[in-house]
């Protein structure tokens, strides 16, 4: 189905779900993608956000976005990095200082140990979470996979502390035996210290 509408991965209908029922992106909005690649949420948020917008996508790998989404939508700024590492906060702001909504599809590389995984997981959300609290705009959304396991409980609160909504989701297209879910926050409300927006 994602191949016959053009995104590369059918993760597309993850985001796709969330934003029929929520309407978390909007004309206009500046979108971080964490873990963006093959490109189909960037592609699918540059479609929404139009030419008036801007996706920021940011991957370990760099297999094919950094192009136009299509000439209605925004124009994706890509950049090759790992967001475990600080000075990727700086490379993104260098493009764009806040944003209206962070997105993060970001998986680990699966190992035999589903334990390892779900901590990898749950420590790249973590991640997600502090880059989001760095560069969201008050009122802004973020939306989060990560696998439900140990520790899981004290990242949503976390998120629920800084968000007036937070909400745990699972889309229908996620496969049901999957301990994948999204973390989604609505209206950004966390009290970042450091420079003002
Ligand atoms: C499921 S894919 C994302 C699919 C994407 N949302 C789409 O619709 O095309 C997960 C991505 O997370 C990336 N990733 C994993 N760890 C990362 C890290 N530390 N920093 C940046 N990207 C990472 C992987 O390289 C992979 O491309």
């Amino acid at each position: 189905m994602a191949k016959q509408d053009n995104y590369p991965a059918r993760s597309v209908y993850k985001l796709e779900e969330v934003q029929k029922k929520y309407g978390i992106l909007k004309k206009g909005n500046k979108v971080l993608d964490l873990g963006c690649q093959p490109g189909s949420w960037s592609m699918y948020a540059a479609g929404i956000v139009g030419a008036s917008g801007q996706v920021v996508g940011v991957d370990l790998t760099d297999v094919m976005i950094g192009r136009p989404a299509s000439s209605a939508g925004s124009a994706i700024r890509f950049i090759c990095a790992d967001i475990m590492m600080p000075e990727t906060i700086t490379l993104i702001k260098a493009i764009q200082s806040r944003f209206d909504i962070v997105l993060s599809d970001i998986a680990p590389r699966t190992t035999s140990s589903k334990w390892a995984d779900q901590q990898r997981s749950l420590a790249l959300s973590i991640q997600t979470h502090a880059v989001a609290v760095e560069l969201l705009k008050s009122g802004g959304n973020y939306y989060c996979k990560v696998f439900e396991g140990e520790g899981f409980k004290d990242f949503f609160d976390a998120v629920r502390r800084d968000f007036r909504v937070a909400k745990i989701v699972k889309p229908q297209s996620s496969r049901k035996e999957s301990r994948e879910v999204f973390v989604l926050g609505i209206d950004y409300i966390g009290s970042r210290t450091g420079e003002p927006e």
